[in-house]
């Protein structure tokens, strides 16, 4: 998230609705007009005058229905196959299925979600759990699936406690909003996570942000504060790839009396010497106070967790609402966590293998002047900046052969708009190799870089 979306959004609270909606008067056979339908964004039809609530529900269509084949069509394409290294992506442009792209979208960072031990287990557990777990984990969803893949998190991330949530999205709401209340502080690095801002939001507690991985910022943020103050960091940063100074931000917190959650959404699972995560590879897992995380990226799941003491677990049982009032998490999931769990156990050189992919695309990337950005992280942020072109160029690649993700304001800030990719173990060299090729090749028709 950008920093002028956070700032503005928690930090000021409400914005007052004093502009009414931006509203585009367009006639849609008017091409010309597309262009300037490009200018606008869904921050555009956010607060508008009027008092019914469906007030902004045809303006925003209007305006969707032209930017749509511009280049939002982009987004929610139907894939056809596993999220493998090459995928099958329908067109929802052409209606054609655009085979054998590269993938790069995916967050399959260790390629489990596919792996015949991960399919078979969750095979097994329909054929006797069914489809879904019918009940929240506190009533009756919790099955003997659900109970031990518990203990084994709890195990591999050496804490006394671990509670799972839905989603990864649902265990920092549930979590923060679960600890956190009205007259409390919490300071979040300002490229926090959406879960985050909203945990933050609806737990009522007064909210800062600190300058991206700025300890000095973070000490600045928590002076003057007394009360109950909680600092909010991630492991890797998703628009970015990199990661935070978790020794230097710790001592601050503790000057401050403030307690430090890290959610390690991208990070839990490939990073240290036995993937438990950033904390781990910073050598500080134990003094870090709070463990988020999400079983939907390097597990191939789905779902979040939480971890820490047993104290912190059985308080926050009673108090995660995100959990307490949503249905358990499906036992065939779970059953695939659990053999996606063990394989992130019984072979480590996955992880050496994402982390030889990693080197080897940054090193493809930089060699043919492709703008990369920072990332210290399987997570590599193309930047392209052109906030009207990267449709265009989002399109070439998709057309020619590459699936990535474009994101543009207000997931980032304005004129930051990158292509986000994903690097995973599975890729092979060749292909690394084609998709460098294919993306130097197309950023080059724009000057983005030589080739
Ligand atoms: C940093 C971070 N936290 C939380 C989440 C949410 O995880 P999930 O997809 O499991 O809801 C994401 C997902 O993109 C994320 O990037």
């Amino acid at each position: 998230m950008s920093d002028n979306t956070n700032e503005s959004s928690v930090a000021r609270g409400k914005a007052e609705p004093s502009a009414p909606p931006r509203r585009l008067d367009v006639d849609e056979t008017d091409t010309a007009a597309v262009p300037a339908a490009m200018e606008y964004d869904y921050t555009n039809f956010y607060f508008g005058a009027g008092d019914d609530p469906f007030a902004l529900l045809a303006p925003f269509d209007e305006w969707y229905r032209q930017v749509k084949p511009a280049g939002y069509y982009l987004y929610e394409l139907p894939l056809h196959t596993a999220p493998g290294t090459r995928v099958d992506v329908e067109d929802t442009k052409t209606n054609e299925i655009r085979r054998g792209l590269v993938n790069f979208a995916s967050y399959n960072y260790l390629g489990l979600s596919y792996r015949p031990e991960v399919k078979k287990a969750i095979h097994e557990a329909v054929d006797i759990y069914g489809g879904g777990s019918s009940g929240s984990p506190i009533l009756s969803g919790t099955t003997d699936l659900h109970r031990r893949f518990n203990d084994e998190m709890a195990a591999f991330k050496g804490k006394e406690a671990v509670m799972v949530f839905p989603t990864g999205y649902s265990a920092n709401v549930g979590t923060i909003a679960g600890l956190m209340r009205s007259g409390d502080l919490i300071v979040a690095d300002q490229f926090a996570h959406a879960s985050i801002v909203d945990g933050m939001i609806l737990s009522k507690a007064k909210s800062r942000f600190f300058r991206h991985n700025r300890p000095d910022d973070l000490d600045r943020k928590l002076s003057g504060f007394s009360g109950k103050k909680l600092v909010i960091v991630e492991g890797v940063y998703s628009m970015d790839g990199d990661v935070p100074p978790l020794p230097e931000l710790l001592e601050v917190c503790r000057k401050h009396g403030a307690r430090l959650l890290i959610d390690e959404a991208h990070s839990a699972f490939v990073f240290g010497p036995t993937g438990k995560g950033l904390a781990e590879a910073q050598g500080v897992e134990d003094e870090v106070d709070i463990h988020i995380g999400t079983f939907s990226k390097s597990l191939g799941g789905q779902g979040g967790y939480v971890a820490g003491s047993q104290q912190l677990i059985n308080y926050l049982r009673g108090f995660s609402r995100s959990r307490f009032f949503s249905c358990a998490l499906s036992p065939a999931v779970v059953a695939g966590l659990r053999a996606s769990l063990e394989l992130v156990q019984k072979e480590p050189h996955l992880r050496t293998q994402l982390w030889d992919n990693v080197a080897h695309m940054q090193k493809l990337l930089a060699e043919r002047g492709v703008p990369i950005g920072d990332s210290t992280s399987q997570v590599i942020p193309i930047m392209i900046r052109d906030d009207a072109r990267i449709f265009m160029i989002g399109e070439e690649l998709f057309r020619e052969g590459v699936f990535i993700n474009p994101v543009r304001y207000p997931a980032v800030g304005k004129h930051k708009s990158r292509f986000r990719m994903s690097i995973s173990a599975a890729h092979t060299k060749h292909d690394l190799e084609e998709g460098a090729n294919t993306i130097a090749r197309v950023l080059g028709r724009y000057g983005i870089c030589q080739s």
